[in-house]
């Protein structure tokens, strides 16, 4: 099976400044990556590429096996870890701009019946990340952990095949991150998702991936800090854990046999 995301020799390089040198990776349609670090390391320039905002200096990313589109596509989502939501829109407002940006990407507004539908389908999403009684409420009263529901709505209801999260947790205390937890597994499963998470939290980054890759410096020029960049030092697939689809086939599996 091809992977369904391909980073071949990717090196982002600001100036005289390397970041990340010779970055290859293959990611399967729904594999959960955690992706850990040190600070600094270049984990969300690595999104960042991935997601398309930025081009590598060198090296190339294929998505389904074709060079990525320069722009950022539906077909990934993104989730920071805060300010990812407009303050002056409500959290229906805020979902469907997520929609309009994917299906009227000139125009960024949607008129008639085909606002009619955004509307149905973010009122859905909100719904799904546990906001349903939050509709018309704005950022600014949604506490931290409601904030990230949001933000994740945001970037579901364009319904993108691989999901990007940059560190989206960090900032949550540790009962609100347990919730957060259940619901990006929960969604991970119920659509079917390919997650590539950055995280600071080591236990989340094993709890939660079906892989951890660690970047680093391989090696570290004292007298110039920034000639070398970083690479995945580290590729842990980690074996208890299978993707969603083939996950949920066998619990029905196991239903079946025992219902028999
Ligand atoms: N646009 C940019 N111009 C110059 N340097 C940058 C730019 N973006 C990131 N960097 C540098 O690249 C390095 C990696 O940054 P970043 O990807 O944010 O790291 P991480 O997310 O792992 O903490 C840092 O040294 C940062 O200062
Ligand atoms: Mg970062």
């Amino acid at each position: 099976m091809s992977a369904l995301l391909t980073l071949r020799d990717v090196w982002v390089e600001y100036g005289d400044k390397v970041v990340l040198e010779k970055v290859n990776l293959g990611v399967e349609a729904g594999a959960f990556v955690s992706i850990i670090g040190p600070s600094g390391a270049g984990k969300s320039t690595l999104l960042r590429v991935i997601l398309g905002q930025e081009a590598p200096t060198q090296g190339s990313i294929l998505l389904d096996g074709q060079p990525l589109a320069p722009e950022c596509g539906p077909d990934r989502g993104v989730v920071f870890q805060r300010y990812s939501v407009f303050p002056h829109l409500t959290a229906l407002e805020n979902t469907v701009f997520g929609l309009e940006c994917a299906k009227a990407p000139f125009l960024t507004r949607l008129y008639g019946s085909a606002r009619r539908a955004a509307m149905g389908e973010a009122t859905a999403m909100l719904q799904a990340v546990g906001l349903g009684d939050s509709l018309h409420v704005y950022p600014a009263q949604l506490s931290g952990g409601m904030q990230q529901r949001l933000a994740i709505a945001q970037a579901l209801v364009k319904r993108p095949r691989i999901l990007l999260l940059d560190e989206p947790f960090g900032a949550l205390d540790p009962g609100i991150r347990a919730d957060m937890h259940a619901l990006i597994v929960k969604l991970w499963r119920d659509y079917a998702l390919t997650i590539i998470m950055v995280t600071h939290d080591l236990r989340e980054a094993f709890t939660l991936g079906t892989r951890v890759l660690a970047i680093d410096k391989r090696r570290h020029d004292p007298h110039a800090p920034h000639r070398y960049g970083a690479t995945a030092v580290y590729d842990l697939p980690l074996r208890d854990r299978v993707a969603p689809v083939a996950q949920a086939e066998a619990e029905i599996a196991s239903e079946t046999t025992c219902s028999s």
